[in-house]
């Protein structure tokens, strides 16, 4: 704690002393940085960590360190370089960011959604699969040649907004850390530590910031790296998992602070009941997180975590599934329960986001831990702010219903035993990927039905 406080005392020393000037998100301090010091006028310098300052928009923020107090909003109106809209991290922090937005259709979703009702002849079957494209839904990057799309996705909300006065809300998946999905096959990703990783994964997030300023006026709400650090509580025993533990953190600790610089909001992706719910996983696992929260300086756009992502539980299970034995969280309501006071207690008071996009359908795995394509499962319960818990600010869909979890070939290097068990659809195409078949069953056992 003194040290960090020293250092907080030597950055605000800094700009005194020099003299040129640093562009709006340029570096203007850190541990040997020998560059300007001050900001260009309508930003200020501000510390993310003792090697990195930067100019973020408004006035500075306070020199103290780190609280657990729910952030506060800058009382300044900071506007884009060259431009006088006013930036999203203007928008008032406090609160759900769900609340007020319309949540904008993912074009990439549609799209697939369209092709995939073309493909149905059974006509009450195609009404119904029509239906899904009104749903919204999170579009995922999880390859860096994605990344410029978003600046199109970006740009359609902002024309919808501007037309309809309906404020509209992006929803991402931040999902390209090196090393990706250590501690199974399926979705073994672009980017290997030993090959630049961490580099390559800072240059993605870059690129998602870049994009993400062209757009000010447009809200985004992100959940970061499923799967990643859920792996980092439960599988160090897993070797690639130990061996990405660093990059991991770095990775999402600069993805939080980068994406908070440029307002937008976040989640953290937390696994689900069956995960991180075991009573024995729930302590460090709220360790993990929190730390992580405080040593990023607690970024205000960072909301809580994200559950269930791509899973299959019930957020309210009307009993338990007899795959839960063992686990009193045996849903993700009870999960989020046990979680959130571990969580405030370490100095994060998170709010939750949880993904129901495939949870229509309970009872319907032989293992908890079987994630693959599961048979029989529905699309489920409608995204809503309407959640009837305080803690949890949305019900989302986050997987796209349709694209695939792994694939069944054996021979492929990507091929994960737990999408060859006999609970899994079988002829599954590659992660990530269409399957049509899975598409339409999600249709036709959706609970509600559409
Ligand atoms: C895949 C990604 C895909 C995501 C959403 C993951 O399992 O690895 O490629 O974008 O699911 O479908």
């Amino acid at each position: 704690m003194f040290k960090y406080s020293a250092l907080l005392a030597l950055v605000a020393l800094m700009p005194a002393i020099a003299n040129a000037q640093s562009p709006l998100y340029g570096q203007c301090g850190g541990i040997g940085w020998s560059g300007a010091t001050t900001c260009v006028s309508g930003s200020s310098c501000q510390k993310l960590n003792d090697y990195y300052s930067q100019c973020l928009p408004g006035a500075a923020a306070p020199t103290s360190a780190p609280t657990s107090a729910p952030p506060t909003s800058p009382t300044v109106t900071p506007t884009a370089p060259g431009s006088s809209v006013p930036l999203p991290s203007t928008t008032p922090t406090a609160g759900n960011p769900f609340v007020g937005y319309e949540a904008f259709l993912s074009p990439y979703y549609q799209d697939e959604v369209t092709a995939a009702v073309s493909a149905i002849s059974d006509p009450t079957l195609k009404a119904k699969a029509a239906k899904v494209a009104s749903v919204p839904n999170f579009t995922w990057f999880d390859v860096i040649a994605k990344v410029p799309t978003l600046g199109d996705y970006l740009s359609a909300a902002s024309a919808k907004q501007a037309s309809t006065g309906t404020k509209q809300l992006v929803q991402i998946v931040v999902y390209d850390l090196p090393d990706r999905d250590c501690a199974a096959l399926a979705s073994n990703g672009e980017f290997s530590i030993a090959n630049n990783g961490l580099n390559n994964y800072k240059g993605y997030i870059d690129q998602i910031v870049a994009q993400v300023k062209k757009f000010p006026d447009v809200r985004i709400v992100a959940v970061i790296e499923p799967d990643s650090l859920a792996n980092l509580v439960t599988n160090l025993n897993v070797q690639k998992c130990s061996g990405a533990q660093t990059a991991y953190k770095q990775g999402v600790t600069y993805a939080m602070q980068q994406l908070n610089a440029v307002g937008v909001y976040m989640y953290l992706d937390a696994g689900h009941a069956g995960w991180l719910g075991w009573p024995a996983n729930l302590t460090p696992a709220a360790q993990l997180f929190a730390q992580l929260y405080k040593d990023a300086g607690s970024p205000q756009f960072v909301r809580g975590l994200a559950t269930n992502v791509a899973n299959f539980n019930a957020l309210r299970a009307s009993s338990p599934d007899p795959i839960t034995q063992g686990n009193q969280n045996y849903d993700e309501i009870h999960y989020i329960e046990a979680l959130a006071p571990a969580l405030s207690s370490q100095g994060f008071p998170a709010s939750f986001i949880v993904d129901q996009g495939r949870s229509g359908v309970q009872n319907i795995r032989q293992q908890w831990g079987d994630w693959c394509n599961v048979k029989g499962a529905g699309f489920g319960m409608r995204p809503t702010t309407n959640t009837g818990s305080s803690l949890i600010d949305a019900v989302v869909w986050v997987k796209p219903g349709g694209e695939c979890d792994g694939t069944t070939n054996t021979s492929s290097p990507r091929y994960d035993a737990h999408c060859g068990l006999s609970d899994a659809a079988p002829n599954a195409p590659e992660a990530g990927t269409w399957f049509q078949s899975y598409f339409e069953t999600l249709v036709s056992a959706a609970n509600p039905a559409f």
